[in-house]
């Protein structure tokens, strides 16, 4: 086979990705380009290998449909293996000390990819692994989702910074990872949530600065009609979250008001675009005319998973 020569440009060798925070504004836009160019080659029918040889250990503590197939697809069309390791048939599961596991995982593995509720057991991980971890959801953060946001918004709308993307919806895991995607890329951030159902307020204060070093704002509110007023996206998830399904119940009448439906999107941009990170419930965080209607882009997002995820293996990888 001929010599692959290509190179993609953003380089993280060995680095861990738990947050958006752990990386540079322009690597992300790194990231993003090399994207959108595997995108086009994986679209064309066109191999490209790098990964030959290599593997990437998956841990899931949760249940995954888009993150699991995305990132094993992902390593085998790059020429690697991915191995699916539910932590429940590990010895991890068992009791087994996130030290051990780390250290040994790594002598057999080129880079980890965990999703579970923890975010500080993901970071010890990282802390006591040789290999580069991924965090593939926490409690706390959902960065490769939030890479592929971008990736959608950008596709759609040729840029990112100055847009307005709206969250309405719980101040979780995905609104956490979107408000430090906006403030990193210079967007305007907004996230409209019931009260006391807000964004962690250390997250906020993160990214209220990084949004000011990159031109960026950030916003909270409890008025989600105000929060939508001129959006370019608008983005909303599940009330409860993996974990926390026993909150369902209390959470939805209080959440009622700020389901996205069309009198919600009446004062965004006539070319808003909506996404949602899935799975979805109809009927509750948005209406069927909305994430089946003419603005949803929920299924290029979910595809983007797959090209964002690539490049960041390669960069993390080679
Ligand atoms: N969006 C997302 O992470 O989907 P899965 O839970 O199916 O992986
Ligand atoms: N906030 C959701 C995202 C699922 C991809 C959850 O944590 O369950």
């Amino acid at each position: 086979m001929a010599e692959e020569t290509i190179s993609l440009q953003a380089n993280l060798t060995g680095r861990s990705v738990l947050t958006l925070l752990d990386l540079e504004a322009e690597e992300i836009s790194a990231l993003l380009d090399d994207a959108a160019y595997l995108k086009t080659r994986q679209r064309n029918g066109e191999l490209y290998q790098p990964l030959l040889g290599k593997s990437l250990g998956m841990i899931f503590e949760n249940a995954s449909t888009r993150t699991r197939l995305s990132f094993e697809a992902g390593m085998t069309q790059l020429g690697g293996h991915a191995l699916f390791l539910s932590s429940r048939d590990m010895q991890i599961g068992r009791g087994e000390p996130i030290q051990d596991t780390a250290n040994v995982m790594s002598r057999y593995v080129d880079a980890v990819m965990i999703r579970t509720n923890s975010h500080a057991e993901v970071e010890e991980f990282s802390q006591h692994s040789n290999a580069p971890v991924i965090n593939a959801l926490t409690d706390n953060y959902h960065p490769c989702q939030a890479l592929a946001d971008l990736l959608t918004i950008k596709e759609a709308k040729g840029t990112l910074k100055g847009l307005k993307l709206c969250y309405v919806g719980d101040g979780n895991n995905v609104s956490h990872s979107l408000l430090v995607a906006a403030a990193k890329m210079g967007m305007e951030g907004v996230v409209a949530t019931p009260p006391g159902y807000e964004p962690d307020r250390e997250v906020v204060k993160r990214a209220e600065q990084v949004a000011q070093e990159n031109g960026g704002s950030v916003k909270v509110t409890n008025d989600p009609d105000d929060a939508v007023v001129n959006a370019d996206v608008i983005y909303t998830d599940v009330w409860a979250s993996m974990g926390y399904e026993a909150e369902q119940s209390a959470k939805e009448k209080v959440f009622q008001p700020y389901q996205v439906n069309e009198k919600l999107v009446r004062q965004a941009k006539d070319d808003y675009i909506f996404l949602h990170c899935l799975p979805a419930h109809r009927g509750e965080e948005v209406h069927t005319d909305i994430i089946d209607g003419p603005h949803s882009e929920i299924y290029e997002e979910a595809e983007n998973r797959l090209h964002v995820q690539k490049a960041l293996l390669v960069a993390v990888i080679q």
